[in-house]
């Protein structure tokens, strides 16, 4: 049984121990070093529980398996009705459904906030992700080509885009 609900800062160390396999060990997240507890601390402080930005993490039996969030999709001001939504699941637990639950609630908590747009960055390749977003009512706008470099090639990002009224 999968429950979903708001992050705490006691969920910030499993939060980025999922996270940081994800970097260190495959192209889909573009950050090269793992973060720190410290960091992940200063990122989570920006999260309320209402409003455009949120966090909901999965948990499985007490056990952390996954996390989901929007964040500011760029820093100027006509931007703010538009949201990144990020969705991680625990390396050991894909493919279990958890990533579609965390998505969806979040989908659904950003249905009554003031939120137009939701934007979901692919690394490619990425089939799972692309399906997960595609279920949850994303669709593609376009291939940022070679946009990113790590492990010594390039890499192309997929642009998904969900309307929201
Ligand atoms: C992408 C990710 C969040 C998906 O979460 P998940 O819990 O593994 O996915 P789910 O089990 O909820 O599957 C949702 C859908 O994705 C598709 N999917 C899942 N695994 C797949 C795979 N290996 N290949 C192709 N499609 C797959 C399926 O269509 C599935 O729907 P279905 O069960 O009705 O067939 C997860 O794999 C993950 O954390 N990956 C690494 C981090 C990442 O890439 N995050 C997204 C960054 S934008």
């Amino acid at each position: 049984m999968t429950e979903v609900r708001p992050a705490t800062a006691d969920d910030v160390p499993s939060i980025t121990a999922i996270y940081n396999h994800w970097i260190t060990e495959t192209h889909v997240s573009f950050d090269a070093e793992p973060q720190t507890i410290e960091e992940r601390t200063a990122w989570f402080s920006q999260y309320a529980e209402s409003g455009r930005y949120r966090v909901f993490v999965a948990e499985q039996n007490g056990q952390l398996v996954g996390v989901t969030y929007s964040s500011k999709f760029r820093p100027k001001a006509s931007y703010e009705t538009t949201v990144e939504t990020t969705v991680v699941v625990d390396p050991a637990a894909v493919g279990l459904g958890i990533g579609r639950v965390l998505l969806s609630h979040l989908v659904e908590a950003l249905q009554t906030e003031d939120v137009h747009r939701a934007v979901a960055l692919i690394a490619l390749p990425n089939q799972p992700s692309v399906t997960l977003h595609e279920q949850l009512g994303y669709r593609t706008v376009g291939i940022h080509d070679e946009v990113g470099r790590k492990f010594g090639r390039y890499w192309s990002v997929q642009i998904m885009e969900r309307a929201f009224s």
